[in-house]
């Protein structure tokens, strides 16, 4: 099977893609990541980028007039690199629905929530706040409904009754940092679709929450 090429985007400290990036070392996805791409230049993920020798670029959306200025430039920069998948690991930026229609289907997304719970920010306040008996992480393929697209997998937390947003944020990540790489290994196999806005793996379609991780 041909590895597949893949395009990160990053604002942050790139956990996810360090997850990714070893997932790749391992041999677990089968594929490379081609570049990794951020719009803000001081995101730790850069340096994670450069100490694997992938190549970074820098695409700072306060260079640009407007919304759709700035998503016809990603979407350029991201062609360049001929990705088969484009991975949203933490890029904190609403997307407009032309640059989504440019990668339907091959666009993922990681979310902080048992989607569709808590679409948005500050998810793990939100689920202390509404004193949820559990919370979680969502893999989804990337619509236009901003946090909205077909779940492909969940990962579920149990919120401790002293829970706070930092100590549910590391649980929730240690979960990322599992699925992220599963997923993007099940796309790399060629086990993973998005068909009429569902997720379909192993040719049965994903139930609305997702696959349930373990
Ligand atoms: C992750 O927790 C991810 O789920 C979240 O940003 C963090 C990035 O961490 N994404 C969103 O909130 C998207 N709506 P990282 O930079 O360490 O991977």
């Amino acid at each position: 099977m041909t590895p597949i090429r893949i395009v990160v985007l990053i604002s942050g400290s790139g956990s996810n893609l360090q997850a990714i990036i070893d997932g790749c070392k391992s041999g677990q996805i089968n594929g490379s990541i081609a570049a990794v791409i951020s719009n803000k230049a001081d995101a730790y993920g850069l340096t994670r980028a450069k100490l694997a020798d992938i190549h970074t670029e820098v695409l700072d959306h306060k260079a640009f007039a407007s919304r759709d200025a700035y998503d016809n430039a990603l979407a350029d920069v991201i062609n360049q690199f001929s990705p088969d998948l484009v991975v949203l690991a933490g890029f904190m930026r609403i997307l407009t629905p032309d640059l989504v229609q440019k990668f339907k289907g091959k666009m993922l997304n990681i979310h902080p929530s048992l989607l569709p719970k808590y679409q948005g920010l500050n998810t793990h306040q939100r689920a202390i706040d509404a004193n949820d008996a559990e919370h979680g992480v969502s893999v989804h393929f990337v619509t236009e409904e901003l946090d909205g697209g077909p779940v492909i997998v969940q990962a579920k937390v149990a919120i401790e009754s002293n829970e706070t947003a930092q100590s549910l944020a590391e649980k929730v990540h240690v979960q990322e940092h599992v699925i992220y790489p599963l997923v993007v290994q099940w796309f790399s196999e060629h086990r993973l679709t998005m068909e009429a806005e569902h997720a379909v793996l192993d040719n049965q379609v994903v139930p609305a929450q997702g696959v349930n991780y373990p």
